[in-house]
Order: structure tokens, then sequence, then C-alpha cells
């Protein structure tokens, strides 16, 4: 994918020597589908506008979510040991350190999302954004409700629904409104939070029948949804009615594609996620 990857390295790089350094170097490289960066260049090639005018922010974007991933294995979370076909950052580390590390991505994330673009005005903006996503009111709140309904004996499907929404939404409806703003298209900000919306909550399904159906090794990360006791839509209604609801949210996902000026890039992702096996 373009030379995201190096630039990213190249990035970290940069800081000061230290294991918090090697374990934000070792979780951001072990691999991943490096989506929300792929959505970020395809909405801009919506627009006509080159993806390297993007790559700053993609970085940023995925410094948002390696973080996230970071934080969701640690023992106080999803206690996971298996993350992007390696051990979890605070199993190869310890746990302050994969704490710190990411702590250390969330606030890089920030500086390369304030110097995303040569539009000072357009950088604050992105910013705002991204606190938006990531924070209390966005992912960090659907991590919160995901935590709480494992208490819970059962999880009306909307309340589901309001949790993928934050949780795995936000981050993916993020690079798509990024897009609208560097392309000064605030007319599209709506229908790309409606499409984000839905891409999030067909993307967590998906992630939720993955866990029950795949093995940790082909999926490159833990299964641990049923014995951390997870309300998911897989768990909830079974792997058939939960594979149904995928597809019709796929299908709803393509009609919303029909929308787009130019939704060629996107539809391209969204054939890409059809029959993801991780
Ligand atoms: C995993 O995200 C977390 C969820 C939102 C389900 P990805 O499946 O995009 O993880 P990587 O980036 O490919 O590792
Ligand atoms: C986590 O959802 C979403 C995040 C915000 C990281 P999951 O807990 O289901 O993600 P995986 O299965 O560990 O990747
Ligand atoms: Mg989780
Ligand atoms: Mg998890
Ligand atoms: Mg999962």
């Amino acid at each position: 994918m373009n030379n995201f990857d190096e630039l990213c390295t190249a990035f970290l790089e940069q800081i000061k020597p230290s294991a918090v350094k090697d374990a934000m170097l070792y979780s951001f490289s072990a691999g991943g589908k490096r989506l929300r960066p792929k959505l970020l260049f395809a909405a801009l090639e919506s627009y006509g506008i080159c993806a390297e005018s993007g790559l700053r922010l993609a970085a940023a974007i995925e410094m948002i979510h390696t973080y996230s991933l970071i934080h969701d294995d640690l023992p106080a979370m999803d206690n996971d040991d298996l993350r992007r076909g390696k051990p979890t950052c605070h199993k190869q580390f310890d746990e302050a350190t994969a704490i710190l590390a990411g702590d250390g991505l969330l606030t890089e994330a920030f500086y390369y999302g304030a110097t995303a673009t040569a539009d000072p005005a357009k950088n604050v903006r992105i910013v705002c954004a991204m606190a938006k996503a990531a924070g209390a009111n966005g992912m960090i709140l659907g991590q919160a409700l995901d935590l709480e309904a494992e208490k819970k004996t059962a999880c009306a499907l909307s309340e589901l629904a309001v949790i993928h929404q934050a949780k795995t939404g936000e981050l993916l409806t993020l690079p798509l409104i990024c897009a609208a703003i560097i392309a000064d298209r605030d007319e599209d900000i709506e229908a790309w939070q409606t499409f984000g919306a839905k891409l999030g909550y067909y993307f967590q399904i998906q992630d939720d029948i993955l866990d029950l159906s795949v093995s940790s090794e082909e999926l490159g990360k833990s299964t641990s949804d049923l014995h951390n006791h997870k309300q998911t839509m897989a768990t909830c209604l079974g792997i058939d009615e939960a594979k149904k609801l995928a597809e019709a949210c796929y299908e709803e996902l393509n009609q919303l594609c029909d929308k787009l000026s130019q939704p060629e890039p996107i539809r391209a992702i969204l054939l890409t996620l059809h029959h993801r096996r991780r």
C-alpha cells in the first residue's frame, strides 16, 4: 500500500530509545489490514485527490487504532495473548510498557493529525474529529459499554448496535469524514457518517462471527468472546442468524455506495471485507 508502512516506521523511529518505543513499533508494525488508512485513501480517491496527500493523517488514524488494540488486549480488558499473528504487546513486553505504548501511540497520533495538511484550519477540524471519534463519546464509550455488557445475562440487539457503532464504527467513520474535510465537501459528512456507522456494525458482526468460527491461528488473534461472556450478535443470535444480518448489512452498504459520485474505490474495499477470514 504505497509507502504507508515505511513512512509510519520512520515517524516512530524518531522517538527516543526506550522499551515503550520498541513496544509501539512492535505492535504498529506487526501487520494488520490497515483498513482505516485504506478507507481514507479510497475516500480521497473518490474525490479525485491523490492518496499521498492523506499519508500523515492515515498514520495518525492507524496509530489510534493500534493503541485501541493494545489496550483492548490488556488483562483488565479482553485479556488476550495473540494479536496480528504475534504475542500481544503486554505479553511480549509487560503490562506497564503496553499501557504506555498505547498512550504513546494515541498522543503521537494527535501530533500527526495536527500537521496532517498544509491548511491549519483543516488540521483543527481533523484533530477535533479525531478526538470525537476516539474519545469518551466515541470508541472509549463503546469499549466501556462492551465491558459493562459482559456482566449482563442478555442484551437487546439495539444495545449491541450502539456498542458496535461506538467501539468500531467511530474509527471507521473517522477517515471518511476527514476525506470530506480535506476535499472541502462538508455537505457529504452526514452521508459518510451513515455509511461509517453501518460499516462499523457490519465489520463488528463479522468480527464476532469469526471469533466463534475461525481458529486463532488463522485469525492471527485470540478468540475469547465466549470465555469473556461478550454480548455479540454471534453469541446472542447464533452464527447463522448473525451471518444473515451481516449479509443484509453488506447489501445496504452497497446501496449506500450507489449514492457516492465515484463509488468504485470504496466498493472495492467492501468486496475485500465480504469474504474476509481475519
Ligand atoms: C480489530 O480491527 C478490532 C475491531 C474493530 C474488530 P481490525 O480487524 O481492523 O484489526 P487489524 O488492524 O487488521 O489488526
Ligand atoms: C474491539 O473489539 C474494538 C476496539 C475498539 C479495539 P474486539 O475486542 O472484538 O476486537 P478484537 O476481536 O479483540 O480484535
Ligand atoms: Mg474488546
Ligand atoms: Mg478484543
Ligand atoms: Mg473480536
